[in-house]
Order: structure tokens, then sequence, then C-alpha cells
């Protein structure tokens, strides 16, 4: 099946002043109705919490109403409806969109993905021995350069049932694994995107069901770091990072956010065809990241030691 990935998770909020803050100092672009947009048009969307056109909430603190997948064409929307309308009610509604409930109780959509396609400069490097990546007096270190998310690149669930939902993306949805925690995941990559995962899942009790994380790759990992110092020193609380991960070797920067879940920026995610065979590990501390860095105050040699900031 033709799934690419999630085109729009949706929110109902209790603070929607707080988490607009959030989603454009993160560097989403505000549309209309509630959309905040990353560079080709995927999306966060946030309503109130008590907004009755959102689909039901799950019975946890969670602000996640629903995912929506984008798929390439209707032949994809016609096969998951006769796939998923075995066993479930999924409802086709005017524009196209199909919904359900998935195997864990998540609210999920389907629709011909909306998202642009982008035609962007990748991160560019001089490296010794390489041809320059920036030509001469092309400067790298621009302060004032634009960070901005370019595509929604994954989640994570926080789901009581591991393996019921990773056979139901998987069986059902066409999902590839590409590698796995023993116990926990797997990383799932849909047919028609190459990156490492889009989807992952932790099990947790049911009272902690929800999205653990959302994420969009930026540009590569100056843009990272740049976007990441930025929300530092507008006062948001990093989670978790920077770093880089080894599973999707991603380069990772986790924040807390008012949409009850973490809010990552990724960058530089490997990619993945049908020749790949999966990897498995123990989850640890050491496998789940090559290194983690701390973000410190800036100093200067001669300016007293870093601890005088
Ligand atoms: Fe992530």
């Amino acid at each position: 099946m033709r799934i690419i990935g999630p085109d729009e998770l949706v929110f109902g909020v209790d603070d929607i002043a707080a988490c607009h803050d959030f989603l454009t100092d993160y560097g989403l672009i505000a549309g209309a109705d509630g959309r905040y947009e990353a560079l080709d048009g995927t999306a966060i969307t946030i309503r109130e919490r008590s907004d009755d056109t959102l689909p039901p909430p799950l019975r946890t603190a969670s602000m996640l109403r629903q995912t929506i997948w984008g798929v390439e064409d209707q032949a994809t929307l016609d096969a998951i409806e006769a796939e998923l309308s075995t066993d479930r009610t999924v409802t086709r509604h005017a524009d196209g969109t199909l919904t359900c409930i998935d195997d864990c109780g998540f609210e999920i959509a389907f629709r011909i993905t909306r998202r642009r396609k982008l035609n962007l400069p990748a991160e560019m490097i001089n490296s010794p021995g390489a041809a320059p990546g920036r030509a001469p007096n092309v400067i790298g270190a621009n302060e004032d350069a634009e960070a901005r998310p370019r595509t929604l690149s994954h989640i994570v669930y926080f789901t009581p049932d591991m393996e019921a939902m990773s056979k139901f993306y998987i069986q059902r949805l066409g999902f590839v694994v590409t590698d796995r925690f023993t116990n926990t995941g797997p990383f799932l990559r849909p047919q028609a995107n190459l990156d490492h995962h889009v989807l992952f899942m932790i099990q947790t009790p049911e009272y902690m069901q929800g999205l653990e994380h959302l994420a969009f790759h930026m540009q590569g990992p100056t843009e990272l770091m740049l976007a990441g110092s930025r929300m530092v020193k507008k006062g948001y609380e990093s989670f978790w990072g920077p770093g880089r991960h080894k599973f999707g070797s991603n380069w990772f920067w986790y924040f807390n956010s008012p949409l009850a879940t973490h809010v990552e920026y990724d960058a530089d995610m490997d990619l993945h065809d049908g020749d790949w065979t999966e990897r498995e590990t123990a989850m640890s501390a050491e496998a789940s990241q090559m290194f983690l860095f701390e973000n410190v105050d800036k100093w200067s040699p001669g300016g007293g030691p870093p601890s005088d900031g």
C-alpha cells in the first residue's frame, strides 16, 4: 500500500495561545483554521479540547485526537478502505478522506497527501578530499539563517498493546520493519517512503496511551542546532538532546511542549529500501544514541571559565 507518512496531526488542547507560541517559535507557519505548517504543507492542527468537531479523545491525558496519513493515490485509498472495512467501520467523507480507529483505539485517517514537493538545498559542508560543498566566500555560520521544519517526519505512540499495534500497521497497512529494539518498537516505514521510520511505539500501561513525540525533519545538523538553540534561548525546556540516534542515524533534539507530547527536531535520517535487513538490539542508553550533548551558556577563551558564563 502506497502510504507516504503522517500528513497532519490533530490535537485538542487546553491552552491555544501557549500552543500557538510554541509551534511558531518551533518554526511552523501559522495558517488558517488552527493549522501550523512545515514547508511542504504537512502540519499540526490545534483546536480547543472541547471542540465537538474533533474525533473523541483517548481516555488519558493525551491531547492527540487524530493522526492523518498521506497516501500516494486513490487506488491506495480504495485498497485501505477495502482492507480495513472487513473488521471495522471505515467512514468515507465528502473530500475523500477515510476515517476509522486502529487496533489500539487511536483515531486515524487516510487521504491523498497534500504535501508539496520540495526543491531545497541540503546543508552543504566543506570536507578535505571532497569537492567543496560551498563555493569560496559562501559562509557556513549564519546566525540569522531561517530555520524551518521541512516536513513531518515521524510519530511515536505510547500504546498498551505494542504487539497488536505493530501487527495492524505491518499486516493490514503494509508497513515495513527497518530495525527493532527487543520488546520495544519496531521502527516502521510505509511502502511509499524510504525514511528509516515514520512510526515507532513504546509499550506503556493503558493510562499512559497517547503520543510520546512527533518530529519534523530539518535541513541538516546545523539547522537543527540553530533551531534548538533558539528554542532554549526563548525559555523552552529541552527534554533530550542534542544528539545523534544510532538506529536511523538521525540527529535529534526534543523539547517539552504544551501539546502534552515531546516535539523533536530531526535531521539526516537514513533511507532504506527492500534490500535492507532489519537489525535488533536490546534497548539501552548506549543503543539509543551514538552521542548526546548538553547545551550550555556561550563563553569565549579569555572571557573567564565557562562556569562564569
Ligand atoms: Fe524521534
